[in-house]
């Protein structure tokens, strides 16, 4: 592993009170969501964080994989265990998509776009995704574990995904040190973790919107087999997105792909 992934380094940056303690750097896992599920149901503790410098199997959204080569990028899953009812759903993904947004945000030309529900995307390539993934207990959240995956430094990508995956340093020119940006990425996760926790969804959704300005804009959303067309409208205060279909009805979207936007 290289030297830029070091647990003194990242503590050195580390700035929170709660989320990154600990904070756990291991050179390989299966997936560092997988991993810390199983951590979680041995009594992990809220706020624990499992980084890899690779994962032979990482996750993305609807079974997709997640490339994790070593030594380049950044791949790390947060361990949660909220008091919130899952009936009252808040936004978690969109908090983190606010992270890594502004977090990008210092290290390229032009803000970055968060495409819903949750990938970054700068000149329509995707650097980041999340993946959060829950296990409920009695009433409440057993646990939640949301797992991000940066492109960080890598230059080639495999064929399959050339056209549409790019990195930071890509598109900024510059190499960029993980473990800083790994510090940076808690620090901003637990403001908005913490400013979501005090009930209210709505200044997630307003730093939300302002990396998203294809609001307003025609989109289509992929939902199993069905596909809506419309215009984006916005997104409801449990993070589901809201559009205009072609009948002039309002429909809202908790669980698809957007297709282009
Ligand atoms: C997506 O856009 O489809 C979500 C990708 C999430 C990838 C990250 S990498 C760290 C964590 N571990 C995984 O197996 N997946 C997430």
């Amino acid at each position: 592993m290289e030297i830029d992934l070091s647990p003194a380094t990242i503590a050195a940056q580390l700035a929170t009170r709660w989320l990154g303690r600990p904070c756990n750097v291991e050179p390989v896992v299966d997936s560092t969501n997988t991993a810390l599920a199983d951590q979680a149901r041995r009594g992990g503790t809220h706020g624990t964080v499992l980084v890899a410098d690779s994962q032979t199997r990482g996750r993305g959204r609807h079974a997709h994989s997640w490339h994790s080569p070593a030594g380049l990028n950044l791949y790390f899953s947060l361990l949660l265990r909220p008091g919130w009812s899952p009936r009252a759903n808040p936004p978690i993904s969109l908090a983190a998509g606010i992270a890594l947004a502004e977090v990008a945000a210092v290290h390229l030309p032009d803000p970055p776009h968060l495409k819903w529900p949750n990938d970054l995307l700068y000149r329509e390539r995707k650097l980041a995704g999340i993946l959060v993934e829950g296990a409920l207990q009695d009433d409440g959240f057993d646990y939640v574990i949301v797992g991000i995956g940066l492109n960080v430094n890598q230059l080639d990508f495999p064929a399959s995904l050339s056209a549409t995956a790019g990195s930071l340093r890509q598109m900024s020119g510059q190499e960029l040190p993980r473990a800083e940006l790994l510090a940076s990425l808690l620090n901003r996760l637990e403001k908005w973790l913490d400013t979501l926790n005090q009930g209210d969804p709505r200044p997630v959704l307003t730093a939300w919107l302002r990396f998203a300005p294809w609001i307003g804009t025609p989109i289509r959303v992929k939902m199993g087999a069905k596909e809506i067309a419309g215009t984006a409208l916005g997104l409801t205060d449990e993070g589901a997105l809201r559009i205009r279909d072609a009948s002039g009805g309002e429909c809202v979207v908790h669980t698809g792909e957007v297709l282009d936007i």
